[in-house]
């Protein structure tokens, strides 16, 4: 009698477009595909991208200027084979979505519309909705997920993989926890297991991304031994909606994103006497690298004493009624939530700052998502594939959850087949974790305050942002380590969730302080380069 073998199962861990893409990918290269997500399918932070998804869809476009445009957003820091893959395959995976039913806006003769934003040499950005480009993405994929053959379970809080014998073997998880209401504990087998679990936006006092961002894909990844690399290039999104640089003034998760679209179609910074100060740090101004921007932004409120720059839109259209009907049409969520605010963006700048909105760097895989514990994926945010390098370009990231995620799906039931896992071709070194632990008595380093998340996020926030140095750092380090120490054993979702906030912190500012020079993201004021790092020559000593 001729035995069938059983189609590989695979677990995807994530909802936002990377995770919905592997799953179906997956279940149509005939794998049995289960996907967990911690909340509902619909809350991935997918759902609150704005600007679009670049790729080089226009005849005058070329994919060697993607190429180029990304290369040199990221400091020359990426992984070149990586990107040629996102900029060659991103097309296709572009036309997928919309055989999916994303529907991309189009002019009145059926083109794509164009989009421009930072640090793109051409308007290669499609959007949706104007600025909902993300949530189009994901109420499309979720439809198809939906009727598909894949199994959802949500409300499944990863607690950690199952590793036997070297390899992943299923997940752990906490399903159903919530406030007052502990969930059960339950483990999934599976032949391959994929990470799609976003950021660590969470770790920021100021923040665009949705509470669920807590880094806990890559806390898992790290305690399983995993390698894991580039983590202190966070990217600082140079424009939410904000007035203060005084992290505590709002809670975290409450800074709105403004799109870089909105430069993209001509809006200027400008400092409280209406200066365009952009200009100081870049000659491309307000649509120079997304991380040059933010430090210029954050160097001018210091001059301002904390007060908020503006965004300018004034000057868009002609009169006052066209410009506020521009930007209802082509900003719809922009706009209600500014006009929400009690602001009129047609009529007077509105106050901006910098957030965390992005992780470059993440669990290290290869040009196929397989990290280098056999039987474990990354894709999406909680990957470092190498694409982004030190700094990402805008809407970059869309294209990649989608490029990467459709390659994962694509090898994972052959490698499960296989049995003989492929050795990843990206492997890496660890992390070095020059923190030291705070020794008792010792004068030289401040009591810590005790642990909360707020206080987390702000410590973060203060001594590994936008700007870091030694000293910063280092206490920071000091402080995460004695509170990893006296942390009590996780047991609820908001406690597992702590642990990992931690468990990543520690490794990003160790990263930060490996990391001795100034690159993209990572600007560290004490480096010999910092002062030729793109700030201003006029800036007070010590200021940077
Ligand atoms: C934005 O719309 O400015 C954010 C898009 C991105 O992060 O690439």
């Amino acid at each position: 009698m001729t035995r069938v073998a059983a189609a590989p199962h695979a677990v995807v861990v994530g909802s936002g477009i990377a995770g919905l893409i592997t799953a179906l990918h997956a279940v149509d290269g005939g794998c049995r595909v289960t996907l967990v997500t911690k909340d509902v399918l619909e809350h991935a932070n997918t759902r609150y991208a704005q600007g679009g998804i670049a790729g080089v869809m226009f005849s005058d476009d070329r994919v060697e200027d993607h190429i180029r445009d990304t290369m040199a957003a990221g400091a020359g820091l990426n992984d070149r084979d990586a990107v040629r893959v996102l900029a060659e395959e991103g097309p296709s995976r572009i036309r997928e979505l919309v055989a999916l039913g994303v529907a991309f806006d189009r002019d009145a003769d059926g083109e794509f519309l164009k989009g421009l934003e930072a640090a793109h040499s051409y308007p290669r950005i499609l959007h949706s909705g104007g600025d909902a480009t993300g949530t189009a993405i994901e109420k499309a994929l979720v439809a198809r997920l939906r009727a598909s053959a894949v199994h959802v379970i949500e409300h499944a809080f990863l607690v950690d993989l199952v590793v036997r014998d070297g390899r992943a073997r299923g997940v752990d998880l906490l399903i159903g926890d919530a406030p007052g209401r502990v969930g059960r504990r339950e483990t999934i087998d599976a032949d391959a297991v994929v990470l799609a679990t976003g950021g660590a936006g969470e770790l920021y006092a100021h923040t665009t991304n949705p509470p669920v961002a807590t880094g806990d894909g890559i806390a898992a990844a790290i305690r399983a031994g995993a390698d894991v690399k580039d983590l202190e290039f966070f990217q600082f999104h140079p424009t939410v909606l904000g007035g203060s640089a005084d992290p505590s003034d709002t809670g975290a998760g409450d800074s709105f994103l403004v799109s870089e679209a909105v430069r993209g179609e001509g809006a200027t910074l400008i400092d409280e006497h209406g200066r365009r100060f952009a200009f100081d740090a870049h000659p491309d101004a307000e649509l120079a690298p997304r991380d040059v921007v933010a430090r210029a932004i954050a160097h001018q409120m210091e001059r301002q004493d904390g007060r908020a720059v503006r965004l300018d839109a004034t000057h868009l259209r002609g009169t006052y009624a066209e410009r506020a009907a521009f930007l209802a049409r082509r900003f719809p969520t922009i706009d209600a939530a500014v006009r929400a605010r009690g602001l009129d963006w047609a009529r007077e700048p509105i106050p901006v700052t910098p957030a965390a909105h992005y992780l470059m760097g993440g669990v290290t895989t290869d040009l196929f998502g397989r990290t280098s514990l056999p039987g474990l994926y990354a894709v999406g945010e909680v990957a470092r594939t190498g694409v982004h390098g030190a700094n990402r370009l805008a809407s970059n990231s869309l294209l990649e959850g989608a490029v990467f995620g459709a390659r994962a799906g694509d090898v994972i039931g052959q490698d499960a087949s296989a049995r003989s896992w492929p050795v990843p071709t990206a492997r890496t070194t660890p992390e070095p974790l020059p923190i030291r632990e705070p020794v008792e008595g010792s004068d030289s380093t401040p009591p810590s305050p005790p642990f909360s998340r707020r206080a987390l996020q702000l410590l973060l926030w203060e001594e590994a942002g936008l700007v870091r140095d030694e000293a910063g750092l280092t206490y920071a380090g000091s402080v995460i380590a004695a509170w990893r120490r006296d942390a009590r054993t996780p047991r609820t979702e908001a406690e597992f969730e702590d642990e990992n906030l931690l468990v990543v912190a520690e490794r990003v500012v160790g990263a930060a302080l490996a990391r001795r020079g100034s690159v993209g993201a990572h600007f560290r004021s004490d480096s010999a380069a910092a002062s030729v790092d793109r700030v201003p020559e006029s800036l007070p000593a010590g200021a940077a």
